[in-house]
């Protein structure tokens, strides 16, 4: 028997297991005090009423012998790749429907897509980093070269030449630092990979926090289809983080030493994936109808406005940050010089408020911390007001 050993170079559990397991802790210690979570991003608003009625709907035609769905396409049913490809057209971005795959969200396909890669590539990542990108390769033993983000390029660093990468990991808008890439920017990158050989996985998961004139799709930048591959979820565009629904775009254009990478996805897909349930496609397709598209936006500004309470206290407070505008993150540096974790227990301990340490997303976020506006109104405005008093 021989185990993979690389499970021995990745930390022990997983960033927001550790910090879900302080938490824990800590209110079981104190089960008096009101702790207010704005650490993982994850939603608080119920799902869009649309996406429930079209699941109550298709539970209905599940239970009969005419409407039942078995199996579906593995790749994902016609009606949500076409909502899908329309909601791309409205940008200017054409998508064959064979290149969309349906999935049960991001985060799987960001690391399921390493099946397609040898082990002996070499992987670049920004540092700091969403640490799905970091710990699946590890897990697959591949050698990974970081890129500094750091306050001194607003987080959003720019291809070296002189570095050599074949697999490239940007996320725009970023998670956690809330930055997001401009046209010129991603161009670079796109001539980059082009003049490297290299793929960009691409992740957009938060692409629908946009609201400056930033690309969020980089199939926007021409080029783009011969180097790129796109991640994008429901998640965060319509509260789908319990529910489960996402998608990846894989160009049938896109090759590698004469293999299609487009084709070597279905395989996969169709080898080790059985499908999104039909129920959640048809909530995913209804958000994508007229009243569908109204209800996400109102769900967007509640965040967008909670996004704007925390950047308003960063401000007042004198608190260098990015985020916040084109996504629901802030990426704040630590007042008095503490370090993220010294910084996340004081916060806990002073006042019940859970953000994420930046250290768990890189070495240069150690003097970082990222606060979600995905909690609930009341709560966020109290959290501001007791890190408010906290600070001053
Ligand atoms: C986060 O908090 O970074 C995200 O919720 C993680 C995820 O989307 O998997």
């Amino acid at each position: 028997m021989k185990m993979n050993h690389n499970f021995s170079n990745i930390a022990q559990s997983y960033l927001f297991s550790t910090v879900a397991k302080k938490v824990a802790d800590y209110t079981a210690a104190h089960p008096d005090k009101k702790v207010i979570r704005l650490g993982i991003g994850d939603v608080t608003l119920p799902l869009p009423q649309v996406a429930i009625d079209a699941m109550h709907a298709a539970v209905d035609e599940q239970s009969k012998q005419e409407t039942f769905h078995g199996y579906g396409p593995e790749q994902g049913y016609d009606f949500l790749k076409e909502s899908i490809q329309a909601y791309y057209a409205m940008r200017d971005t054409k998508l064959e429907l064979d290149e969309i795959f349906v999935s049960d969200g991001a985060k799987s396909d960001v690391g399921n897509i390493l099946d397609l890669f040898d082990k002996d590539n070499t992987v670049l990542v920004p540092d700091p980093v969403y640490p799905v990108y970091v710990d699946t390769n590890v897990m697959g033993g591949r050698k990974i070269a970081y890129m500094n983000a750091n306050e001194s390029n607003g987080f959003l660093p720019l291809p070296d030449p002189s570095v050599k990468a074949d697999i490239i990991y940007l996320c725009s808008p970023n998670n956690p630092t809330g930055a997001a890439y401009d046209r010129a920017s991603l161009k670079a990158w796109v001539d980059y990979a082009l003049a490297n050989d290299a793929i960009i996985l691409y992740d957009a998961a938060y692409e629908c926090f946009v609201s400056e004139d930033v690309p969020r799709s980089i199939y926007e930048i021409e080029g783009a289809k011969d180097c790129a591959i796109e991640f994008c979820s429901f998640s965060k565009t319509a509260g789908f983080t319990g529910t489960r629904c996402g998608y990846t775009i894989v160009p049938v254009q896109l090759e590698r030493e004469g293999m299609n990478l487009n084709k070597m996805w279905l395989r996969r897909q169709t080898t080790k994936f059985n499908g999104v349930a039909y129920i959640v496609q048809r909530g995913a397709a209804a958000i994508f109808s007229e009243e569908g598209v109204k209800q996400v936006q109102e769900h967007l500004d509640y965040y967008r406005e909670n996004a704007r309470i925390l950047a308003e206290a960063m401000d007042e407070l004198g608190i260098w940050y990015t985020g916040g505008k084109n996504s629901p993150y802030i990426w704040l540096k630590c007042p008095n010089g503490m370090e993220s974790w010294e910084f996340f227990d004081y916060l806990l301990e002073n006042a019940n408020v859970v953000g994420t340490p930046g250290a768990g997303f890189g070495e240069n976020g150690k003097n970082f911390f990222r606060l979600t506006a995905f909690g609930d109104r009341e709560n966020t405005i109290e959290a501001v007001a007791r890190i408010k008093k906290l600070l001053s």
